[in-house]
């Protein structure tokens, strides 16, 4: 069967950007089908850098068709400098990109709402967005009488429907005051409109009916890629809800967003980095609010790829990422960022929660409960040695191993691919058809946090 999914299981920046790059090579599409450019994907290859947002990683790679589809939310500035930039460095993007006509367009005031409204949640504290206008966006497609696709954009009643629109929002915006602040300023609909059709022109070359083209590839044998944004504890509706995004980052997103049902799915690789890390706002159980997540951040570079933002860092959570293997169906495990654990004389995994004196091993469905959760973890040792030049299981040192097979034990899943640095080169590939066996010692300790 011709389809790959690669799922984020914790918060977002698994380090999904690199490992679709390198799983291009194997693909004839890579598809990006939820989220939009709240999403920071990073590809470092011959000492150069890429950070994608919007454009499927797989765009460095040539031979390979990139499609983003319906379930993805559009800026079309975004898209439009992220190909400017693309091409500006050599990487040709017009006749390997594709833009769904479906996808909901992000328009100024999706910004401007999402700047006012974050931090009003009743009674808890901000989401701590990433200010893109994804929420907003996301909801008017729900609510559909304020939405518009980028198909819409090439209608002859473009111009009415962004007077609708704007007449609408102007009264909402304008007549909302923060206390302390000012109202926004109301919005130009003709500035808007005129802006939007030169974006609308400029893309015109690469929108299509994606969803034909990807089943047409499917039912074809085509082999597709699917990048995941996000992370699974992220989605709207299995997530940590309230602090999550606005679509469905866990593997049930796949054949909503893209069109393209689950029967043709045969891979989904799970994507762990090999601790925990948070943008904004949430409960992060493990949070390492000290030396050791001081470490995790320089040492992993833990600095938000959009909005700079320092990662909130801590121990790997055992328990979320399980819940979210199973919940994305995941056969496989890549284990990213291995190397940043080097240094430390022990690591610890949460194998269980205790809340209100109960241990529990099964994620909760509801924040209250997540928030007081105190992990129990299990201790393992550590190792000193640097991992960056490791390419084979072997050079991995037995503390590594260790490691790895608890994670594997935890998750119920074979770990496939270990990355041990941002370049491609520095990743080790299992035999999946032998099974590499990492070995786990002995552990040294298990108690309450
Ligand atoms: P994504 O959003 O899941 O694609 O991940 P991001 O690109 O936002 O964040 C992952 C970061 O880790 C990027 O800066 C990568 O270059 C970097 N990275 C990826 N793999 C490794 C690794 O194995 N070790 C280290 N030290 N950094 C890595
Ligand atoms: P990638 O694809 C990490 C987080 C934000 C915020 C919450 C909601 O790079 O893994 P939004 O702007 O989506 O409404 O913000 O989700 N968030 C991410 N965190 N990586 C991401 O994407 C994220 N995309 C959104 O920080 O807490
Ligand atoms: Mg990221």
């Amino acid at each position: 069967m011709p389809g790959t999914c690669v799922i984020g299981l914790q918060w977002g920046d698994e380090a999904k950007g690199k490992l679709v790059d390198i799983l291009t090579g194997e693909h004839d599409f890579v598809v990006r089908y939820q989220g939009g450019a709240n999403a920071g994907h990073t590809v470092v290859s011959g000492g150069e850098t890429w950070k994608l947002s919007l454009i499927p990683s797989g765009i460095l790679r040539d031979g390979v068709q990139c499609v983003v589809t319906g379930g993805v939310v559009l800026d079309p500035a975004s898209a439009i400098r992220e190909i400017d930039m693309l091409e500006s460095r050599g990487v040709t993007v017009t006749g390997k990109l594709l833009l769904s006509d479906r996808t909901h367009v992000v328009f100024p005031w999706h910004v401007a709402e999402d700047r006012l409204l974050d931090g009003s949640l009743s009674g808890g504290g901000a989401i701590g967005t990433t200010g893109r206008g994804i929420g907003p966006c996301y909801r008017d497609k729900v609510g559909r009488s304020l939405a518009i696709r980028l198909g819409d954009l090439y209608r002859d009643d473009f111009r009415q429907r962004i007077d609708h629109v704007v007449d609408f929002k102007n009264r909402l915006l304008t007549s909302w005051q923060p206390s302390g602040g000012t109202a926004p300023e109301p919005l130009d609909a003709k500035a808007i409109h005129t802006q939007y059709r030169d974006y609308a022109e400029r893309l015109r070359p690469f929108v299509a009916d994606t969803t034909a083209v990807l089943l047409d590839a499917v039912e074809n044998g085509r082999r597709v890629l699917f990048e995941g944004a996000q992370g699974a504890l992220l989605d709207i509706d299995h997530g940590t809800f309230p602090f999550v995004t606005s679509s469905n980052s866990s593997g049930v997103g796949v054949a909503s967003g893209s069109g393209v049902p689950g029967r043709w799915i045969d891979r989904v690789i799970g994507v762990v980095k090999a601790y925990s890390t948070r943008v904004g706002g949430g409960p992060l159980p493990t949070e390492q609010d000290n030396a050791i997540g001081l470490h995790l951040r320089e040492r992993g570079r833990e600095y938000g790829t959009v909005t700079m933002r320092p990662r909130r860092c801590g121990w790997f959570d055992a328990v979320a990422a399980r819940y979210t293997a199973r919940l994305s169906g995941v056969d496989e495990l890549a284990v990213m960022l291995l190397d940043v654990l080097g240094g430390l004389d022990e690591l610890k995994i949460c194998s269980a929660y205790e809340i209100d004196g109960r241990r529990v091993t099964q994620f909760p469905s509801q924040i209250g409960d997540l928030e007081r959760a105190v992990p129990v973890y299990e201790t393992l040792p550590g190792w000193s040695d640097d991992l960056t030049g490791a390419r084979r299981s072997a050079d991995l040192p037995s503390a590594a191993h260790g490691y790895l097979a608890a994670i594997s034990d935890f998750l119920g899943r074979p770990v496939s691919i270990v990355s041990v640095g941002p370049d491609r080169e520095q990743t080790i590939f299992c035999d999946r058809a032998q099974g590499t066996s990492w070995q786990r010692p002995q552990p040294t300790g298990s108690a309450p946090a």
